[in-house]
């Protein structure tokens, strides 16, 4: 085996647009996550404008967290991983370089009309059609870079990372375009081609596979490279990343319809979205428990290593929202669970533990790499924001358990006569606790993300160019 350097560079610069790009709209949305929990603490931060309500900053909240800010975290390490672990440069810098900015401009589009009150009405869904269709034109613009860039490829095999990478990005692909087949009737006012509960069942098709798709299958990609580099250790087994990619792929898609449990929509189907939901706790584990294993022997690295340890926690509570999640779909759990805080609990749960803790780690494994210093400039640093998230975390998800099993409990409640024990005021006074310990823990949150942006721009402001130049190159392993 010989080491060259080949004279050909990797597109960095736009994995370093994406990666920066994560932390800006990290702290937007979750700024406003804290500010939207606030208005459920304090109804006065309304400010009587219907631009400031609660409904309309809501889905602004859903859509800069998951797509500006999950985006781009997914953006970033897939074009950072696949020319790695491809050992070439992306198929195409122009068409990387639409994908970023069009990719702005969507959330831009959402930034201005999600607060105007235009909306499809269906959630994560919620864009009107000019700015939907230019989410797709970007999407295949990235499908066409990243599987281009495979098949480019010089090494022999595809990476599993890549594997599910690209299921990620086919999947959203299909689910984005059948979900918004829609009549226009004006500039930003459309009606959906489906009616009743099959318009549910399609919006609920798109929604759960949004997270299993959107928020899982492409994350699963960020572990399987991030992990194994960072702890350097191979992962555990190649093998049960196959059988993880494919059972994971295959039992997904059939869970949508425990959204809808107790609705309109046929029993049969119901009870297939609740069995296909609990057989997805085995790949779901699969892979948590491949992650993990990679640690076998590197364990004592966690004292040490902040990065590792987001990667790690972010397991953890991959590995607890996957088995809630499960239990949620039965249909007597969730007639208690449903409607309730208990969902806003595992959603963070998985999406603050999960998605924002793993992202935030290949954040941190990346910048260094990217700009061509030896390591973020205050490790200290990494360590207090690895605290703000994990105590953030807990107290969001705890305070909306008790507050979701309070809430469920207090309205099945009924006397001898069959009137209900409790008003619903009842209930959401026994909820204003929770609500406030939900608002510390996103404040948490939300200020480690102030330290990394410090952190970033320290490190970032402290390469050269030319040594970030020299990170580009493309050393590849191995005679040729
Ligand atoms: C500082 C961090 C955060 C805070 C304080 C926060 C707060 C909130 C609040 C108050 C809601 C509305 C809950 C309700 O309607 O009762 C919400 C909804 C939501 N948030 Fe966050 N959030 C944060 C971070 C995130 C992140 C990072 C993600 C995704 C990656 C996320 C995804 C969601 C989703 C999907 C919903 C809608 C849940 C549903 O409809 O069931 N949030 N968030
Ligand atoms: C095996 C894995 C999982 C299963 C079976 C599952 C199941 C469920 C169930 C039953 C609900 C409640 C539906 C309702 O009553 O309305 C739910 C809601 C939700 N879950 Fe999961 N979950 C899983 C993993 C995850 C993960 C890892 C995330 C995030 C990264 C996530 C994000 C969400 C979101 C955003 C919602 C709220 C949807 C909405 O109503 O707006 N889930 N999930």
């Amino acid at each position: 085996m010989s080491t060259a350097i080949s004279p050909t560079a990797y597109n960095y610069k736009v994995v370093r647009q994406f990666a920066i790009m994560t932390v800006v709209w990290g702290i937007l949305g979750m700024g406003l996550g804290v500010f939207i929990a606030s208005q459920l603490v304090w109804p006065q931060l309304n400010l009587d404008l219907p631009w400031t309500s609660f409904g309309r900053l809501r889905p602004l909240h859903t859509n800069l967290v998951i797509f500006a800010f999950g985006g781009c975290a997914l953006f970033a390490t897939s074009y950072y991983v696949v020319q790695r672990t491809c050992q070439t440069r992306l198929i195409s810098d122009s068409m990387a370089a639409f994908t970023f900015w069009g990719w702005q401009a969507v959330i831009v589009g959402a930034l201005i009309t999600l607060p105007m009150g235009y909306t499809t009405t269906k959630e994560y869904a919620e864009l009107e059609w000019p700015i939907a269709i230019l989410l797709a034109i970007v999407w295949v613009t990235y499908a066409l870079v990243f599987f281009g860039t495979i098949v480019k490829r010089k090494t022999k095999h595809i990476y599993v990372g890549n594997w599910f990478y690209g299921a990620f990005i086919v999947v959203t692909a299909m689910l984005h375009i059948v979900n918004h087949i829609s009549l226009p009737v004006s500039l930003f006012k459309s009606y959906s081609a489906y009616a009743g509960a099959t318009d549910a069942m399609i919006q609920w098709w798109y929604g759960h596979n949004a997270v299993g798709f959107f928020l899982t299958t492409g994350f699963l990609g960020m572990m399987y490279y991030f992990v194994p580099k960072q702890a350097e250790r191979p992962i555990y087994s190649y093998r049960l990343s196959i059988v993880h990619f494919w059972a994971l792929i295959t039992l997904y898609i059939w869970a949508g319809p425990h959204h809808l449990h107790y609705t309109a929509l046929p029993d049969w189907a119901q009870s297939l979205g609740m069995v296909m939901s609990i057989i997805l706790l085995a790949p779901s584990w699969g892979g948590m428990i491949n992650g993990m294993m990679t640690l076998s022997g590197a364990w004592h690295k966690l004292r040490t290593d902040p990065i590792l340890r987001f990667l790690v926690v972010s397991l953890a509570f991959y590995g607890m929202s996957t088995f809630e999640g499960p239990m949620m779909a039965i249909k007597t759990v969730n007639s208690l669970s449903h409607y309730t805080d208990w969902t806003i609990g595992h959603v963070h749960a998985g999406a603050l533990g999960w998605v924002a803790m793993i992202s935030i780690g290949a954040v941190y494994h990346m910048i260094p790499k990217l700009y061509g210093r030896a390591q973020m400039h205050s490790v200290g640093l990494i360590n207090a924001h690895f605290w703000l998230a994990t105590i953030g975390t807990v107290l969001y998800i705890a305070s909306m358990w008790v507050n979701g099993i309070t809430q469920g409990l207090m309205w099945r409640a009924i006397n001898d006569d069959g009137t209900l024990t409790y008003s619903f005021v009842e209930a959401l006074q026994a909820s204003h606790p929770g609500y406030i310990v939900r608002a510390l823990g996103g404040a948490f949150f939300a200020s480690g993300m102030l330290l990394m942006a410090y952190n970033v721009l320290r490190t970032v402001r402290a390469a050269d160019a030319t040594q970030a130049e020299e990170a580009a190159k493309i050393v590849v392993v191995g005679a040729h």
